[in-house]
Parts: C-alpha cells; sequence; structure tokens
C-alpha cells in the first residue's frame, strides 16, 4: 500500500473576491464604476506589483484592502478572516512622504510605536530598540535627529518606510511610493527595498507586499508576480509570473528576460496608456 502524500497549499494571505467598487458622486449622483469583478489570491511573503493605466483603479484596490474604502461587492479577506475597516496588521504607505513635518526622523518613525496600537504593551526600552533598529535597517543611522525639511526626497520615504516596518504589518500596501523620486534615486531605492524586504534572507520572514507602480521595470525588478489592470472599469488583465532569480542585482537589468517581461506588460497596457493621456 502506498501512502500519497498530499501537499497542502499554503492558505493566501490575502484572497480578493469578485471585488467591485461603484463611486457615487454625492452631489450629481453620477457613478463611476471605478474595479469591476477583481479577483487575486496573494500568498504570504510574495511581492505583488500592480500595474495599469493612469485611472484603472490601482489605488482603489488598495485603498480596499488597506479598510480605507469599502468595496460595494465581493469580499475581502486576510488569513481567511472578511476584512472591512484599517487595521495595524496592514500598513499602508503612500507617494507623498505623508511625514510629521515638526517631528525628527526617530520621532517620525516611533510615531506609531509611542502613540498607536503597534508599541502598547511594549516597555520603553524595547519600543526604542526598536525605533534603533529599523532607523539602521533603512540606512538612516545618524540622520536620526533630523527634521524632514532637511532630508532629501529619498530619505524621506527611507523614513517612512522605517515607520511602517516599526509597526509590525504583516502586510505592506505601497502606493507608489517611489512615484517622486528622481530616477537615481529611484533604482537606488528599489535594490534596498529588496534588501530590506529581506530577499538575501529566509523566505519566511518576508513580508507580503502589494506595490502599485507606474514603472513596468520597477514591477519587473520588485515582484513576484505583476498584475496587469485594463480600465473602465479596472480589472485584472493578466498575471505575470516573474521567473528571475532572486537575490536580484542591478545585473538583472541587463537580462533578456528583464526585457522580455518589460516588453510583454508594456504590450498589454500601451493602448489604454495612450488613450489615458489623450
Ligand atoms: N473618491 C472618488 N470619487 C469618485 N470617483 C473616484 C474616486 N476615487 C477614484 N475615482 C475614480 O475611480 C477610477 C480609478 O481611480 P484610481 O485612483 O483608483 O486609479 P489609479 O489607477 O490609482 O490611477 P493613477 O495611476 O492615476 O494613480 C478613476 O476613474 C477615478 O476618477
Ligand atoms: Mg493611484
Amino acid at each position: 500500500m502506498s501512502v500519497q502524500m498530499i501537499q497542502p497549499k499554503p492558505a493566501p494571505k490575502l484572497r480578493l473576491k469578485g471585488i467591485s467598487k461603484e463611486f457615487i458622486a454625492p452631489r450629481t449622483g453620477q457613478r463611476t464604476l471605478a474595479v469591476a469583478d477583481f479577483n487575486l489570491d496573494v500568498q504570504p511573503g510574495e511581492f505583488i506589483c500592480i500595474v495599469g493605466p493612469s485611472g484603472c483603479g490601482k489605488s482603489t484596490v488598495l485603498n480596499m484592502i488597506a479598510g480605507l474604502e469599502k468595496s460595494t461587492s465581493g469580499s475581502i479577506e486576510m488569513d481567511g478572516k472578511a476584512i472591512s475597516a484599517p487595521g495595524a496588521e496592514r500598513g499602508v504607505m503612500f507617494q507623498d512622504y505623508a511625514l510629521f513635518p515638526w517631528k525628527s526622523v526617530r520621532d517620525n518613525v516611533g510615531f506609531g510605536l509611542r502613540h498607536g496600537t503597534a508599541g502598547a504593551g511594549m516597555a520603553k526600552a524595547e519600543r526604542e530598540d526598536r525605533i534603533n533598529h529599523f532607523v539602521q535597517l533603512v540606512g538612516l543611522k545618524g540622520a536620526e535627529s533630523k527634521y524632514p525639511h532637511q532630508l532629501s526626497g529619498g530619505m524621506r520615504q527611507r523614513v517612512a518606510l522605517a515607520r511602517l516596518l516599526a509597526n509590525g504589518p504583516d502586510v505592506l500596501l505601497m502606493d507608489e511610493p517611489l512615484g517622486a523620486l528622481d530616477a537615481q534615486t529611484r533604482l537606488v531605492l528599489q535594490v534596498e527595498l529588496l534588501r530590506i524586504w529581506g530577499e538575501t534572507g529566509n523566505k519566511d520572514d518576508r513580508k507580503t507586499v502589494i506595490f502599485i507602480t507606474h514603472g513596468i521595470d520597477e514591477a519587473v525588478f520588485l515582484a513576484d508576480r505583476v498584475v496587469v489592470m485594463s480600465s473602465h472599469p479596472g480589472r485584472v488583465s493578466a498575471v505575470l509570473d516573474v521567473d528571475i532569480p532572486r537575490p536580484r542585482t542591478e545585473e538583472v537589468r541587463l537580462d533578456p528576460r528583464f526585457a522580455e517581461l518589460s516588453e510583454e506588460i508594456w504590450s498589454l497596457i500601451r493602448d489604454e496608456a495612450y488613450r489615458a493621456i489623450a
């Protein structure tokens, strides 16, 4: 008699089932179907990038996962439980730095730990250690007492990332976090982000990431899978596996597979991208 080993499929970290979102303008009553029948399972520790033409509903999807917007229909589950409101286990980061200008780097990073649920029950020393750890991890050691106006855009996004991580979320929801940076800083921070995410370490230690970007090459460089959306209404038009091994270094950008995948994604959104801009 043979014993058959059935490998259990890991439960998804996030499950988006038939999500739709209709906005109704309060004065005119005008309806916009921003997202329709959006389905996606995200595995624990997976890095997902979402790309698509401007206005296709990327931010709306992210905001629904964050619990900042309610879906009109469908369900969103995290670890098998329905999500309907924001929660500390889902951290959000946006394009605009959203730092407190009157607080130092250190106080910005520690804000959630000192004032939010993330640091509740933590001894002061533990909290301070944690702040130090994340300040160091994002490469801001030595800049702890600076204020946001004294930092470059790239450094400000490092602060925002350290604050996000210090709060200990399971899932990172990032809406064009590198979108406001110059091209060179952006390339450097892509590599840094993968290091901080733990690409070089144990797969089980990695956070689950949903990362929105307009940069097709950024998506291919970062993601395990790229979700391509089409618009009016926003739907998943394709999901591509990025079969480029990790850890990924700058050389990946010269890999023929990198160019192939980028071209494939661009061909999927090109027509709509032109129309969205025209
Ligand atoms: N609060 C709102 N009220 C009404 N319509 C909205 C609202 N938020 C978004 N929309 C509409 O929903 C659609 C999707 O918008 P969303 O911001 O999600 O797109 P996006 O893909 O993130 O765009 P971009 O790439 O420009 O950031 C757009 O048509 C937008 O005008
Ligand atoms: Mg957006």
